[in-house]
């Protein structure tokens, strides 16, 4: 089997394909830019760069995965959708949260906003709700990303009016095409002086983005964050994208999702904070993430309200685990403690023995890409 090319062997370990092709010159193989490599080759010319190539079975390993995950359709439910809101330095991504955040606060929880937690659910008047992740720049969505956790069904992509298509837009576009999240762009700022949309709209035609408003068929909407202006019709939008999504989820099975961020506070011990996808968590119940594991001892909804549940879509703040897991991890329940206890040992194990190699490491499918 031919894995990839000399080129793709390149970029994964960042460097040139020249380097490859001198590297494998002086071994006494001589190669051209796009064929394709054995493993045999693979392994050699990697070990030359100081690389270890591990072959996985990818489809047979996502089907295991995937075996316990199947709902039967019948059991499926709505749930609500989970948004991202991505763009540039300065263009007013925490200022329409903020706004969204203060102006939606469910009835008799005003003012109990004590702390930030990475991702938080409003009601909408119309009994309609939203989950919002909260990504400090884009790390968090990168790192997620790089863990293969597609946590978000729809990406808001902030423009201010005043400003430009700026780099990290770009990225942010990048990032969602990428993951297959269909974009809202919100364009930001339009109070301001100078603030000009249809120079926003024409750059994004540039990268072959349309928005409903120049004939394509990204929603788009202009909007005053700090004013909340339009955030109510920006709101709309996103709750049409998720209507067309179909979104659905199991609430009656054990809950299974993504940690968003985790941390270790004093006195309070190892916190996290995660996204249900499917099922319900419960307080009380077993969780095992990565390497570490615990019992929900205590779950908090975003503003610090004590909670026994969390169903779809449902972001929660829990305390138990005997660890931070990171960012993008997937967590998972389970009934039977020791079974939960060898699973996170295992994999304690595994990273422990890859930590004492510290050799750099390259991932293979190992069907390899036929011809
Ligand atoms: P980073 O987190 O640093 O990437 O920035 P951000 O995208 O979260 O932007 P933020 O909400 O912090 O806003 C940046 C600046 O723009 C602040 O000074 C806001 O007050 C201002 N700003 C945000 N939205 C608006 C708006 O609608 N109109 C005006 N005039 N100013 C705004
Ligand atoms: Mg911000």
């Amino acid at each position: 089997t031919e894995f990839i090319s000399v080129s793709e062997l390149a970029n994964l370990m960042d460097v040139s394909f020249a380097e490859v092709i001198s590297k494998c010159m002086s071994l006494g193989i001589m190669v051209s830019i796009n064929q394709r490599l054995d493993a045999e080759v693979i392994e050699l010319v990697a070990s030359e760069f100081g690389f270890d190539v591990e072959f996985i079975n990818m489809e047979k390993q996502a089907e295991m995965e995937e075996e316990d995950d199947v709902d039967n359709e019948e059991d499926l439910s709505p749930r609500s959708p989970i948004v991202t809101i991505m763009g540039h330095v300065d263009h007013g991504k925490t200022s329409l949260l903020d706004y969204i955040r203060s102006a939606n606060v469910v009835a008799g929880e005003a003012g109990g906003i004590t702390q930030h937690i990475g991702a938080y659910q409003v009601s909408l008047p119309n009994g309609k709700e939203i989950t919002f992740l909260d990504t400090p720049g884009h790390e968090a969505f990168t790192a997620m990303r790089a863990r293969g956790a597609k946590v978000t069904d729809i990406a808001v992509i902030v423009v201010a009016a005043d400003d430009a298509v700026m780099p990290q837009t770009r990225e942010a576009i990048s990032h969602a095409q990428a993951a297959g999240v269909p974009m809202i762009f919100a364009v930001n700022k339009i109070d301001k002086d100078g603030a000009n949309p249809q120079k926003i709209y024409e750059q994004l035609s540039q990268m072959n983005i349309l928005v409903e408003e120049w004939g394509g068929k990204f929603q788009s909407q202009e909007i005053a964050a700090k004013k909340g202006l339009n955030i109510d019709k920006l709101l709309e939008k996103i709750l049409l994208e998720a209507e067309l999504l179909d979104l659905k989820a199991n609430p009656n099975r054990e809950g299974t999702g993504t940690i968003i961020e985790a941390s270790l506070d004093k006195g309070r011990g190892y916190v996290a904070t995660l996204l249900v996808e499917n099922g319900t968590l419960r307080a009380g119940d077993l969780v095992v993430s990565g390497q570490h594991y615990g019992r929900v001892k205590a779950m908090f909804n975003e503003r610090n309200k004590r909670e026994d549940a969390a169903g779809p879509s449902a972001p929660a703040v829990i305390l138990g685990l005997n660890g931070a897991p990171q960012a993008g991890e997937k967590f998972k329940v389970y009934a039977d403690e020791a079974e939960a206890k060898e699973i996170a040992n295992r994999r304690a194990q595994i990273l422990r023995e890859q930590g004492m190699r510290a050799k750099k490491h390259i991932t293979l499918d190992e069907i390899g890409r036929r011809l």
